[in-house]
């Protein structure tokens, strides 16, 4: 029997809503029908407290600090698989068998190309330009080379547009790595025999000096793109399932992804915690800037802090600072100065009542930046390895989107406070 929500107003009017319950976490009040019942909307800027879809891919426990992709818990993700069997099952909604994993990550080799039409367009770039606005530009050139094959209602054309969206979207966010670190163009040709993950290290770091540790490489690169494929519908998730819902092509709807991911708020955080650290410089420049962090006149913040649902430590942040101590060691990195400084904040931050008043934690960002500095990567290029692993969660809600039997475009309304009508 479906549970009902009841709105009472103070004319005594009454109405009633369902509630749509759900398997783990909150249920929610379904006001589809608010409008045509009482031609009232319902507020909520920022979206803190409405839920825009039904979803089965990822589960967030913000209190507990709990993230599940398909019921799997991220820990167990970021040490046991592969990106590829992660892909397969943000997907279709299981790990993969053996079989099925192997014929998968060939599917996903098989499309691992940097279009001729592609590099053109990075090329006009300068290596100085963002790399971000570089990845959104090469995107939209895969939409017009490869959008006419998308349609909205073959499920196979969506699955297969979405595994060539991914695969293409990390050949060429390789091409722009090298790109932007000026480095000599290689022959990006895949070797089937070695892995997803494998390959796409080889693409960005053949020739550099983490060639030499490529194994350790390849097994950061895999975590990371783990620990950053899917996060349910956060600000870059929800942008690519509004413009899906228009029913473009998924090519379209990635690039309205980086573009909401580039901002400093939310995947541009990455790079900002770097900026962040090295402007601290030394351990005991640290309470000034927490300070600055809890003064309101400053629009400063402490970047990698704090997050939307998690009021508890960001499980994705345990498993990046466990690996920073690993990685910064076998590559021989000279990191350890920001790790320490990172460590120390961390320390000093939840220790402070600001910081545990208002449930302020570390979050995916914060760990994430060390290890790229260690891989190499100059700062600007952090978010764009974050949107290479997100575009598989990106392309799995668009995929489950289309499939949903309420899938409608998306349009909100607002609560519309200007003039009243008036001549001139
Ligand atoms: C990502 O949504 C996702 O899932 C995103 C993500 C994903 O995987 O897709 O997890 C990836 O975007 C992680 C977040 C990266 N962003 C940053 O690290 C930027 C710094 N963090 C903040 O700007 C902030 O915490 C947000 C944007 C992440 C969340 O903002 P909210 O939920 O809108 O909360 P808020 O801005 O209203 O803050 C609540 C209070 C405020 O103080 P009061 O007005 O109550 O006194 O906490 C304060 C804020 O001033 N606060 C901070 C702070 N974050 C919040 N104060 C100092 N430093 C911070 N980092």
């Amino acid at each position: 029997m479906t549970q009902k929500a009841l709105i009472s107003f103070e004319d005594g009017s009454k109405y009633e809503l369902p509630i749509i319950k759900a398997t783990k976490g909150e249920d929610a009040v379904d006001v589809s029908s608010l409008l045509k019942q009482t031609h009232l909307f319902t507020y909520d800027a920022g979206f803190l407290s409405t839920a825009s879809c039904k979803s089965s891919i990822t589960y967030i426990d913000g209190d507990k600090g709990i993230l599940l992709h398909r019921g799997y818990k991220i820990a167990d993700l970021a040490e046991k698989v592969s990106f590829s069997s992660l892909f397969y099952a943000l997907l279709f909604g299981e790990l993969p068998k053996e079989k099925e994993f192997k014929d998968f990550e060939k599917r996903i080799l098989e499309k691992m190309v940097v279009e001729e039409e592609v590099k053109k367009i990075i090329l006009t770039f300068k290596p100085s330009s963002h790399p971000m606005a570089i990845m959104m530009a090469a995107i939209s050139m895969l939409s017009a080379k490869y959008g006419a094959n998308y349609s909205p209602y073959k499920e196979e054309a969506i699955i297969e547009t979405a595994i060539d969206t991914l695969a293409k979207v990390c050949a060429t966010g390789a091409y722009v790595y090298r790109f932007v670190l000026g480095l000599a163009e290689v022959d990006l040709k895949v070797d089937l025999s070695k892995s997803f993950e494998q390959n796409l290290s080889n693409f960005m770091f053949k020739g550099t000096e983490a060639e030499k540790y490529i194994d350790v490489v390849a097994n950061t690169i895999n975590k990371i793109l783990i620990l950053h494929a899917d996060h349910e519908q956060n600000a870059s998730t929800s942008s690519v399932r509004l413009v899906a819902s228009t029913d473009v092509n998924i090519y379209a709807s990635v690039v309205a992804g980086f573009a909401a991911l580039w901002g400093p708020l939310h995947g541009g955080a990455n790079e900002a915690v770097i900026n962040m650290l090295k402007e601290i410089g030394d351990v005991k420049n640290i309470p000034l800037y927490v300070e600055k962090a809890k003064d309101k006149n400053s629009n400063f913040r402490l970047m990698g802090f704090g997050h939307r649902v998690y009021k508890n430590y960001d499980p994705r942040a345990s498993v990046l600072k466990s690996s920073c101590d690993t990685v910064l060691e076998k590559l021989h990195s000279n990191q350890n100065n920001i790790l320490s400084i990172a460590k120390e904040l961390e320390k000093i931050a939840l220790s402070d009542s600001y910081f545990k008043e208002r449930k302020l934690f570390p979050n995916v960002d914060f760990y994430s930046g060390i290890i790229y500095k260690a891989l190499g990567m100059p700062s600007s290029f952090f978010t764009v390895i974050f949107g290479m692993g997100r575009t598989a969660g990106w392309v799995a809600q668009v995929k489950e989107a289309m499939a949903d039997e309420a899938k409608k475009i998306s349009r909100p309304r607002q609560v519309y406070v200007g003039n009243t009508e008036r001549t001139f």
